[in-house]
């Protein structure tokens, strides 16, 4: 099987090439190394697999028509997973446009490419933050999803749509995953458990906002790698749960709610420290609580991610001591 990764160099597009890979895929990698953070971080992901004979890596920019045509004309990729995007929730205030830009515009091109040379199944990564902060808990995919809190979370819900009028238009088949705070080995440095842990190991306050009352579904690496794999597997079918279309969206979660104080209550036992709390009301944008439904992936997948927030963070402050030793 031969699939195109975008965002390759990513936290969660760089842990799903290393699967394909390691189970005999071929795989191109695409990634622009967007500087939203550590550009080091993302170079030193990819050169996990970057010479692995079934891995070519292309560094192009979603956004850019002539490059992406290039990309799939001269390839027949069987799938798409699609990762790149400008993420983060609180820096979509700041700069809406890159998200426009890479969320909005990338996506369209690079779902007018799949649906041009025939790719058999185009994976996207959308977000639990298109629930929006009204949406009733948990989270489930039949709920309406219109009042998105962020440009991010409107790019993300924006996304869902255009996915639904090419499968239904053109019978591409898609499936989009609502991701729900995914974290670990080889994170994301804006996040909150990478960001904490900094903080933390260099003795300052870390910010907890309405005082660690909120609550996330946290999902652990591994697990929303392995449920991504699975439905890269299964195109949906033009059935009548999406109403003729080939189009399904899905929660990606650990169906657990956990406060944040006992998220950085874990990290501390992970990391041996115990960090200075410094409290701050809830940030624009945020939502008080997140937890998925995960009843329709596990019926269509067989699958529910079941990894503990303390397994988790213990295997992320293990990564995290070895990669942040001076050399
Ligand atoms: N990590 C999470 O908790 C989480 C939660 C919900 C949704 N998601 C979604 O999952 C996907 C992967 O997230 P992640 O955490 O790995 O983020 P990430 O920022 O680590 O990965 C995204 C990658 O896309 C690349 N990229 C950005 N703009 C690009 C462009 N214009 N052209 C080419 N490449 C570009 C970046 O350089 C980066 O390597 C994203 O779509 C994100 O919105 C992530």
């Amino acid at each position: 099987m031969n699939t195109l990764v975008t965002g390759a160099a990513g936290f969660i597009g760089a842990a799903f090439c290393a699967r394909l890979l390691a189970r005999g895929g071929r795989v191109t990698g695409v990634d622009n190394f967007s500087d939203y953070y550590d550009v080091d971080l993302k170079r030193a992901r990819l050169a996990q697999f970057q010479e692995h004979e079934n891995f070519t890596f292309r560094q192009a920019d979603i956004t850019d028509r002539g490059a992406m045509e290039k990309l799939f004309g001269g390839k027949r990729f069987d799938a798409v997973a699609h990762f790149a995007a400008q993420a983060g929730v609180r820096y979509s205030l700041e700069n809406p446009a890159a998200y426009v830009d890479t969320n909005i515009a990338g996506f369209g091109n690079i779902i007018e490419n799949c649906r041009r040379a025939g790719v058999g199944h185009l994976l996207f990564a959308s977000s639990s933050s298109v629930y929006g902060g009204g949406a009733k808990l948990p989270f489930s995919e039949s709920e309406p999803v219109d009042r998105p809190l962020s440009p991010y979370a409107a790019s993300k819900r924006a996304n869902e749509l255009m996915a639904h009028c090419y499968a239904h238009l053109y019978r591409l088949p898609c499936t989009g995953l609502r991701f729900f705070t995914v974290y670990g080995p080889w994170g994301r440095p804006d996040m909150a458990f990478f960001k904490f842990a900094d903080l933390m190991l260099r003795g300052e306050p870390i910010p907890v906002y309405r005082r660690g009352e909120l609550t996330r579904d946290f999902t652990y690496i591994d697990d929303a790698v392995e449920g991504a794999l699975r439905a890269l597997d299964a195109p949906p079918a033009a059935d009548d749960a999406s109403g003729g279309a080939p189009c399904r969206v899905y929660n990606l979660g650990n169906g657990r709610e956990v406060r944040l104080r006992d998220y950085i209550r874990a990290l501390e036992n992970a990391l041996g420290v115990k960090a200075s709390w410094k409290m701050l009301p809830m940030q624009p944008g945020d939502v008080a609580a997140t937890r998925a439904d995960m009843r329709a992936f596990r019926a269509a997948f067989g699958f529910t991610p079941e990894t503990s927030v303390e397994e988790g963070l213990a295997k992320f402050a293990e990564w995290y001591r070895a990669y942040r030793q001076p050399q």
